[in-house]
Formats: C-alpha cells, structure tokens, sequence
C-alpha cells in the first residue's frame, strides 16, 4: 500500500474522493479537490437521485455448523481476552460465487441480554474491519510491529455484541467470482445485499433474531446505514412481521446531505483558519456544486484551497502525520490514542497468511492485496444526493437516531453535520449542553422531537473512536440504553 496505489486509485475512482482519502489517509493531499471536482464534473454519470430499496429474491441459505467453523480460537499475536470471536464468509450470490466477509465479537459480559451491533465503514470502498475493527472500536489494534495485537480497553463491545461487515464484493476480504461485479457496485446493490447478508448472518447465529438490533457507522456509511436500515424496515412491512429487530441507528461525521456537506467543509475550513474567509466566500458565492461548469475563479480558489489543506491530515486538523511508514522489528510503545502510522501495522497484519488463515479469510487465494479501501471496485453507479428523506422516515417509525460528530474532522466536520440538521426543521426538545464523561466535558448535544440525538465528541477526528475512545465508548452506552448524554459530572 504505498503511493503506487494511491496514485491507481485517485486514476480510477476519483468520482467519489472519499474512498481516495480514506485509503491513503494524510498521504493523500488531492482528497477535497477531486472530490468536489469530480463528483460533480461534466459528464459524471452517477445517479444521484433519492434511494430507493432494490427488489431482490432473499434467499436463505442453510447455515448448518457453518457458525462453529467460523469460531476463531486466537487470532496470532493476540492477548488472552474472554469472549468469542467469529469470521467467516457469508454467501451472497450462489450463482455469481460472491460471498461477504465478517468478523464478530461477542459482549466481554451479558452477551445473552446485550444487543447486537452492525458498524460499517464508508469510503465507497472502504473496510469495516480496517478502519472500525482494528483501528477504532474493536477489541484488538495492531503494534508497530505489523504482527502483534493489544487491547482496546475502550472497545464497544463493552456496550453490544458487535457485528463488522466487510462490504460491498471488492472491499478487503469480500470477493465475487465474477468479476464484473467490481464495476456495478453502488448504493442501491450494496444495501440489497447488505440485507442478504443480514438475513443469513442470522440463520447462521439464530441467537440473535429477534434480538435489538442496532447499525451504526461513519462517513460514507452515513449512506450505507439508512439505507440499510430503511431496506429493513421495506422488508418487515411487506412481510407483515419483524424479520428483522431493528430499534435504531447511529451514524457519525457521516455524509448525508451534499448541498450542505460541501458549504459546511468551507465554513468549518476558515473558521478553524486553515483557508482564507476570502476563499470559502467565493467558494459559497460564485461555484455551483451542482453544476459542472465551474468559473475561473472558482477553479483558482479551488487550487488555493488545495493548497493550504495538502500538508495537514483533514480528517484530523490537529493530528500529527505518519512520517515513517516502516514496521518496527521491536513493537514502540502502545498508545490507545490512534498511532498515526497503525494504518500500515494493519495492512501489514491482515496481509499476513496466518492472520488471514485463523480469520477464515481469503480461503480462495485472492489474486490481490488485501486492502484498506478496495483497489478492485472500479465504478460506483449510484449515490443519492441526501439521506435526509429516510432520517424523517425512521423518526416517523419511532427508531432511535443519533448523529455524532468528531469536532475536528476538516471532511465531513460539525458545521455539515449540523446545516444537514437543520434542513430536517425539527423542534428542540433538550437545548444544547455539554455532555460529561469520565469528568470531563464529552462533548455537546441537543435533542431534537421525535427522537434524534446529536451529539458532539470533543478532540475526535473523522473516526472518533480511534482519537477519543473513552468518550466514543460513552457516548455509544448511552445510545444502546436510550438514556440522554449526562449534563452533569456528578453520575458519571
Ligand atoms: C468462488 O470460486 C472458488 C473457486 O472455484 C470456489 O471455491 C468458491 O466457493 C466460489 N465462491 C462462492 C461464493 O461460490
Ligand atoms: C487495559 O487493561 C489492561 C488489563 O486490565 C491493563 O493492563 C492495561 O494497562 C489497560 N490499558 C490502558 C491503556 O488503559
Ligand atoms: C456559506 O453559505 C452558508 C449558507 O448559505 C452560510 O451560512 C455561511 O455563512 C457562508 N459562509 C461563508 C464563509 O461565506
Ligand atoms: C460554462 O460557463 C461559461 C462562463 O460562465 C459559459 O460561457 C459557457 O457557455 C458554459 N458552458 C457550458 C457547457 O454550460
Ligand atoms: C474549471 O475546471 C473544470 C474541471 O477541471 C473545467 O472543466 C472547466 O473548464 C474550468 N473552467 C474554466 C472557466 O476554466
Ligand atoms: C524504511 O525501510 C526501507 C527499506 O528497508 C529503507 O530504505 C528506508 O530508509 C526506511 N525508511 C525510514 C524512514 O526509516
Ligand atoms: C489471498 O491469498 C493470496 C495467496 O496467499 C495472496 O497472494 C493475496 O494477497 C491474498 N489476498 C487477500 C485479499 O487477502
């Protein structure tokens, strides 16, 4: 994973930035430029209208003995823990031979009582098990070493049974026989099969039908988890009954809504005096992001803006950068703040044989890589141009939803999170406050009617559990119990 793949990736995916950035992370310097450059540019053929549920055959497989197959005794380098884990692929398409890869951990206590959790991981493209297993909530992150584990002491599963997905075919493990299907991916297919998933996932753990169910995620996965969600409910509607138990959703530093995602960035940009107030005036006042004609001076101010954001890490305005992306032969000294540099501990871990043969992954001898973000999906069809339609769906079905934000992500940062808010015009119901954890301010938050929490996590880039784990830990208890962030130091 150095810059050859970084440069192949900007080549053929520069449609949707997010996956470039994500993949490459600090190294990354034309994220925010091709972004708004290309989601938009001329002859783009995205479509970009509202989503809607794709009609699919769901086919249960039978899953018999596969969950004891799929039990992963100790993963190699891994500290003794007491629960258990699982991985394992999930067919999706018997035909095209495309299956799924997952990977599972149950509750450290009360796994018989505690829900279960879906994360997934944005991009399009991207890793749940890169990014949310290994760098963010999971139980394990990787030493510099490239081979041994250490414990996330602040990892979800304290709160949930927690379920990471890697999705749609193309990303990390997950894989389709044919391999036209790396060029038909896209936002309706992803949540189709995500559900195919689901519903097989379930028949193969049945323990946990019925079970609360909650999806969570971030970034581009502020697509993926309403989507999902809203194909559920879709589903239990049609079939008179709960198929499958779902109370709520959590999405954070998620992209939801681009016409005011993309003024957001600026704003948040020049205020945290990164670009000039000149250049995020022009930018809100003379480019039309939904055009793809662009004027002069917005292209200049566009290069400008490219400029000033190439040397810093977006997602992480305050973060240092990775400056030596070698493994170590003696592992440094572990930090549960994220490593600026894990991301090549990961991908040096995952890429190894024993790693992959205790995960039951890659049992088909991939002909590449495993990655990150995908190297392989080469067209994303279709991303709809709000979610906003379907928050206001789950609001009038009485799920829970909580949007959270990191409050120094530069890409999808608080400014975004809260113009998208405040297009749904919805009546306060708890006035903003500072929210407590651990004695400390945890962040902000406001409640809205109808049941929509946001909440700020104080110091978190765009993935916040891997900047404020015992802040995201909280903030996740308090989501799964459905009780209000604390006002006050004094019960926590
Ligand atoms: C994909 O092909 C390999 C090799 O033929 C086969 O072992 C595997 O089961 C296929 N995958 C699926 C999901 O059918
Ligand atoms: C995590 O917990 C283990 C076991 O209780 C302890 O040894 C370790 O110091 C803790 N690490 C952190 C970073 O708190
Ligand atoms: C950009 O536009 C938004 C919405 O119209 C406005 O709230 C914001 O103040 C503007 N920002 C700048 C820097 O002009
Ligand atoms: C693009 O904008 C320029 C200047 O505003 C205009 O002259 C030109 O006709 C536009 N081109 C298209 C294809 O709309
Ligand atoms: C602005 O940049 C876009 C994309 O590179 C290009 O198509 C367009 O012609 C440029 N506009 C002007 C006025 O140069
Ligand atoms: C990383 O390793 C390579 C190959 O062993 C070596 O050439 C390079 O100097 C190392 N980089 C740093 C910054 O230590
Ligand atoms: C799968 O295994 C093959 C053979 O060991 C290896 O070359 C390839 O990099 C692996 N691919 C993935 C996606 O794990």
């Amino acid at each position: 994973m150095g810059k050859a793949s970084c440069l192949i990736l900007v080549s053929f995916l520069i449609i949707l930035s997010f996956f470039v950035a994500e993949i490459c992370g600090n190294k990354q310097v034309r994220a925010l430029d091709n972004f708004h450059k290309s989601k938009f540019r001329e002859g783009a053929q995205i479509d970009r209208s509202d989503f809607k549920a794709q009609e699919i055959d769901v086919i249960v497989h039978s899953q018999e003995g596969l969950k004891e197959k799929d039990r992963i005794e100790r993963l190699p380098g891994q500290p003794q823990v007491k629960f258990s884990q699982y991985g394992g692929y999930v067919t999706i398409d018997k035909v095209a031979g495309s299956a799924f890869y997952y990977y599972f951990v149950e509750a450290e206590r009360s796994k018989e009582s505690l829900p279960l959790l879906l994360w997934l991981n944005g991009g399009p493209g991207c890793s749940s098990l890169a990014y949310g297993a290994m760098q963010e909530l999971g139980p394990f992150r990787v030493k510099s070493d490239g081979k041994t584990l250490f414990r996330n002491n602040y990892s979800w599963n304290y709160a949930a049974n927690v379920l990471f997905l890697e999705s749609p075919v193309g990303v990390g493990f997950s894989y389709s026989n044919r391999s036209s299907d790396y060029a038909t991916n896209g936002d309706k297919k992803t949540a189709a099969y995500n559900y195919l998933f689901l519903v097989n996932w379930l028949e193969r753990f049945p323990e946990y039908k019925g079970r609360d169910f909650y999806i969570s995620g971030e970034s581009y996965a502020g697509h993926y988890v309403p989507q999902l969600a809203h194909t559920i409910l879709e589903h239990n509607k049609k079939a008179g009954k709960t198929i499958i138990n779902l109370k709520g959703i959590l999405i954070g530093n998620a992209v939801i809504n681009d016409a005011t995602d993309t003024p957001g960035m600026y704003d948040f940009l020049a205020t945290h005096a990164i670009i000039s107030d000149k250049a995020a005036y022009v930018i809100n006042h003379s480019c039309d992001f939904s055009s793809s004609n662009q004027t002069s001076e917005c292209n200049a101010t566009s290069d400008e803006v490219e400029r000033d954001i190439s040397f810093i890490d977006l997602y992480n305005i305050y973060a240092p950068l990775c400056k030596n992306t070698n493994l170590t032969s003696q592992p440094k000294k572990t930090s549960i703040v994220i490593d600026p540099c894990s991301e090549y501990y990961v991908y040096a871990y995952l890429n190894r044989e024993d790693v992959q043969e205790a995960l039951h992954a890659n049992v088909t001898k991939l002909q590449y890589d495993w990655e990150p973000c995908s190297n392989v999906i080469s067209k994303w069809g279709d991303s709809a141009s709000t979610v906003l339609p379907l928050i206001n769906e789950f609001l009038s079905n009485g799920l829970r939803v909580w949007i959270f934000s990191g409050d120094i992500d530069g890409r999808v940062p608080v400014t975004s999170t809260k113009y998208s808010i405040d297009k749904l015009k919805l009546p306060i119901q708890t006035a903003w406050h500072p929210w407590f954890a651990y004695g400390d301010v945890g962040g902000y938050t406001q409640v809205y009617k109808g049941d929509l929490t946001f909440a700020t996590v104080r110091g978190a880039g765009h993935q916040v559990p891997s900047y404020q784990p015992a802040r995201a830990l909280s903030l996740i208890k308090h989501f799964i119990d459905g009780t209000p962030l604390p006002n006050t130091k004094r019960f926590v």
